[in-house]
């Protein structure tokens, strides 16, 4: 288990299923990810349980966000798509419900699972993708010391628009660089 200030990480399991499934069947929330294409409980279910073989064979870790306060579950955060050689790999986040944007849990959980992919992966690059429209997100990746690196274009048609996908990467040394790393 992994502590930051507001939340801690905890590797996802079935106990996760009923708020992964109504999340990501949530449109509002969807639109910043794949698109509002609903997913089956049962989708979910495998997803889960995937996840869960992942980790276990050290391919991807995708961990539940959990408040420190109350243990409230708030999201999901994972690293997947490791290259062991290159020491790279793919960030993902979604805290699931609109109440808990803004709040500080997205940066939180963020800086805890980045620690983990430095301190206890050895990795020494992240990257990601964001929808050009997810301002938000691009605020908290740049904050953190993402950078872009480039850009697909209509890449995405989500809610009746083709919209453009942001490319970020984060290296470690950079990271270790800041004047707020831990
Ligand atoms: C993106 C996400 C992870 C951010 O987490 P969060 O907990 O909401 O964000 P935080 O509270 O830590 O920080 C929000 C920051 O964004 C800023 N912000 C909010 N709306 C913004 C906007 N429209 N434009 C620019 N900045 C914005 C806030 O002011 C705050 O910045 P500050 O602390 O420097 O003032 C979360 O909102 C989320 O999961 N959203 C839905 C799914 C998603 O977008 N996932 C990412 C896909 S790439």
């Amino acid at each position: 288990m992994f502590e930051g200030t507001l939340v801690k990480l905890v590797p996802i399991g079935l106990r996760h299923l009923d708020d992964v499934y109504e999340a990501w069947n949530d449109p509002e929330m969807k639109q910043f990810l794949r698109g509002a294409i609903p997913d089956a409980y049962e989708s979910e279910e495998k997803w889960i349980r995937r996840a869960i073989d992942e980790m276990a064979a050290r391919r991807s870790f995708i961990f539940a966000i959990e408040s420190l306060e109350d243990e409230r579950f708030l999201g999901t955060v994972g690293i997947h798509g490791i290259d062991w050689v290159s020491q790279s790999a793919n960030l993902g986040i979604a805290i699931h419900k609109r109440e808990n944007w803004n709040r500080g849990y997205g940066r939180d959980a963020l800086r805890t699972i980045i620690e983990f992919a430095w301190k206890d992966l050895n990795l020494r690059r992240l990257e990601l993708g964001v929808h050009a429209f997810n301002k938000r997100a691009i605020h908290v990746y740049e904050s953190l010391g993402f950078k872009r690196y480039g850009t697909a274009h209509q890449v995405v048609f989500i809610r009746g628009k083709y919209a453009d996908s942001h490319f970020m990467e984060l290296f470690r040394d950079d990271w270790e660089a800041r004047d707020d790393a831990d």
